[in-house]
């Protein structure tokens, strides 16, 4: 019971990654608030960890609205006092096409969402974490905010910045006990990245993305979670800054 007492925060809780982190963060006892624009999806996260015995509560919230953004902080705080663990995950694909084609709105969208939205969750989060001594925050990257990903120059752009956001802060907040960490997954078999639909899009296309990985397999959510829960645990204390490929080897 790792997280007994710990009140964890975590974004696009309403389904792939960030569900299965709830559920595994609630299975080590902490209190979890499931957060995302979609209430059918983050309502059935919370009935879920309900069922198994476990702590939850949904907030809809969009991250790429500030003042949403600060009005959940401000639920947490007035009815739990804290918040020990910020997990930044929400994020969206873009639809990707080459670069000279890539669309206005989609740059605008994903931008929003996947880079604007861990800006504006963790100036209100640290925030936080300074009045309250510590704290520990992981943002989900992905293998995109290391390398560059054809077809797919918004969202490489997002991750990229998450990346850099996350080691600049840890920078900043390491001397006051908050730990600022990013996952770097890579393909990870969720509704946002389903073989095969791909398939069918695109026959062979997932044979060959797997071909590409040393593994020679996509991720399960879980690897993601484990990750996660340990980077927010006290066996990672003097981990900060790091932005942790979870990718079968592949940026190897
Ligand atoms: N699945 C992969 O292969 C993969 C690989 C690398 C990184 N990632 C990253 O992992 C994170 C989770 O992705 P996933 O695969 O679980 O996808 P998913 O689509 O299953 O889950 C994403 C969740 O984020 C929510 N969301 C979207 N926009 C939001 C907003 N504006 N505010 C609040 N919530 C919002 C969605 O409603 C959804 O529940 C994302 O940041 C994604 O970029 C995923």
């Amino acid at each position: 019971m790792e997280f007994s007492n710990k009140i964890i925060l975590i974004t696009g809780a309403g389904s792939g990654i960030g569900r299965v982190t709830a559920h595994a963060f609630a299975k080590e006892g902490g209190t979890v608030i499931v957060a995302d624009i979609n209430e059918k999806g983050g309502n059935e996260t919370v009935k879920q960890i309900e069922e198994l015995g476990g702590k939850a509560m949904f907030i809809k919230n969009n991250v790429a609205d500030y003042e949403d953004v600060e009005k959940m902080h401000q639920t947490i705080i007035d009815k739990y006092g804290h918040l020990d663990v910020a997990v930044n995950n929400a994020g969206i694909g873009g639809i990707p096409s080459r670069t000279h084609e890539h669309g206005l709105k989609n740059w605008d969208q994903v931008m929003a969402v996947n880079a604007t939205g861990v800006f504006y969750c963790m100036r209100v989060q640290i925030e936080q974490m300074l009045k309250q001594g510590g704290g520990a925050i992981v943002n989900t990257a992905s293998i995109a905010g290391l390398r560059g990903l054809p077809n797919n120059l918004a969202y490489v752009a997002s991750k990229h910045a998450v990346v850099g956001m996350t080691k600049t802060a840890a920078m900043e907040y390491a001397r006051h006990k908050i730990r600022i960490n990013a996952i770097c997954p890579v393909f990870t078999v969720t509704p946002l990245f389903d073989p095969e639909v791909m398939e069918k899009l695109s026959a062979g296309l997932s044979g060959k993305l797997k071909k590409g990985i040393p593994m020679k397999r996509f991720a399960d959510p879980i690897e993601m979670a484990n990750t996660i829960l340990w980077l927010c645990s006290d066996k990672a204390s003097f981990v900060t800054g790091h932005a942790m490929p979870v990718d079968g080897g592949l940026t190897a």
